[in-house]
């Protein structure tokens, strides 16, 4: 890398605010999560949302924001790369959070394809078009693209193995996180080759507001509340690290605003639990806020059905990096969040009953052969 681009790299993120900020992915889970702390806590700075609206996008979780000024919806494919330049420029924007992407491992499997295109095509065409954009920029010491991934990366992990440091190598073992993969090397490589100032953080499971159904946290608490079967891969064995989405909200915007360009950061909850146990918690905690279940005791529903192919067993993040040199760590317990959570699904049955539209019913019998 030039010295020249070095130094732009070392400067601080945008000086001047307010800020100009693109967020991919934001009628996602996370994404829209990540508007909404973006705001609240700088509500001068100016949110643009650059969203497909696939099947996990939903328009509806940021109506709210309509009539903000700081704030603009785009529907569009991160993939067009016309449209990217053109809106980098049209809203002058100093910082890109990428979170448009692909993100559920069981529909990897059922089909790998959308993965490698909004992925690594996607990834590649957004630093391709903030590389440009940077080059012919003013003050582009102030830019910085963020690139949010997964745990996922690093691979499964036995019961004693240490949790993933930064430095532990990648082992991707599914189509999902094979694709996040190629894109954390793209992201890295535009840092290293052109002097680009990316950041790349991996984390750990997400649970919260606004999680699409098929995930393992929002799918049991809705099938809790449906009385409807509660499916458990394989032995239920399997170890994830959880941590609040308003946590990781906190995190991203810590590493966009002071983390050093071309860094990778760990952010995890340090929350490890197996699946078995937390389906059985999700249940007890729905029992004590719900008393009128459909079935009850909700343990009753808890099925195990046949494995995910290739799932991995255990996923363990070190966040030791990022609290020690940005001063993030999770604010918020499982027990704490895994209440909050089900209380969410509980009063926002309005959010979820219609994204259990025909064609996810008939995906989701697919998978689960549950029907
Ligand atoms: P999500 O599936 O809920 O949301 C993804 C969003 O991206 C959706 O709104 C979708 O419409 C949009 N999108 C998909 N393809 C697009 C395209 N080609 N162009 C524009 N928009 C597109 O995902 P999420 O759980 O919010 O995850 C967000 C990011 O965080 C992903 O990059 C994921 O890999 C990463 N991540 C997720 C978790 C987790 O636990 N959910 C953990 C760590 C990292
Ligand atoms: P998921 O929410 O799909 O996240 P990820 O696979 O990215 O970790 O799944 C979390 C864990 O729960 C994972 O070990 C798979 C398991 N799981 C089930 O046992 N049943 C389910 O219905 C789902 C969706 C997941």
């Amino acid at each position: 890398m030039s010295a020249e681009r070095n130094a732009l790299t070392s400067s601080p993120f945008s000086p001047d605010s307010p800020r100009r900020l693109l967020i991919t992915g934001g009628a996602g889970f996370i994404g829209s999560n990540l508007v909404y702390h973006w705001l609240g806590a700088y509500p001068q700075d100016f949110v643009l949302v650059l969203d497909a609206l696939t099947y996990a996008g939903n328009r509806q979780t940021l109506q709210p924001l309509e009539s903000n000024p700081n704030f603009r919806f785009v529907q569009g494919d991160i993939c067009d790369r016309a449209l990217v330049d053109r809106l980098l420029r049209e809203e002058n924007i100093t910082a890109v959070a990428h979170l448009a992407a692909e993100s559920h491992v069981d529909r990897s499997i059922l089909g790998p394809g959308a993965f490698v295109q909004t992925n690594v095509v996607g990834t590649f065409t957004l630093l391709e078009a903030f590389r440009q954009y940077w080059l012919e920029a003013e003050k582009p010491e102030s830019f910085r693209f963020l690139h949010v991934s997964t745990d996922e990366v690093y691979g499964s992990l036995a019961p004693t193995d240490p949790a993933f440091t930064e430095t532990t190598p990648y082992a991707p073992n599914s189509p999902y996180s094979a694709s996040k993969a190629g894109s954390d090397h793209l992201a890295r490589a535009y840092f290293h080759t052109y002097g680009l100032p990316t950041l790349i953080t991996n984390c750990s499971n997400n649970y919260g507001p606004f999680h699409f159904p098929e995930k393992l946290i929002p799918l049991m608490c809705i099938n809790i509340l449906l009385g409807k079967k509660l499916p458990v891969y394989g032995d239920g064995q399997n170890v994830r690290d959880w941590l609040y989405v308003e946590d990781h909200c906190r995190g991203l915007a810590q590493v966009l605003r002071q983390g050093a360009p071309g860094e990778t950061y760990n952010i995890g909850g340090n929350n490890e639990v197996k699946n078995i146990d937390l389906v059985t918690l999700l249940c007890e905690i729905l029992e004590d806020l719900a008393p009128s279940l459909p079935v009850h005791p909700a343990t009753d529903l808890i099925t195990f059905v046949p494995d995910r192919p290739g799932h991995d067993r255990r996923y363990a993040i070190d966040a030791g990096k990022i609290r020690r040199e940005l001063g993030w760590s999770p604010q918020v317990t499982v027990a704490e969040g895994l209440r909050k959570t089900a209380q969410w699904y509980l009063d926002h049955q309005s959010w979820w009953r219609p994204l259990l539209s025909p064609e996810y019913q008939e995906y989701y019998n697919k998978l689960y052969k549950l029907s």
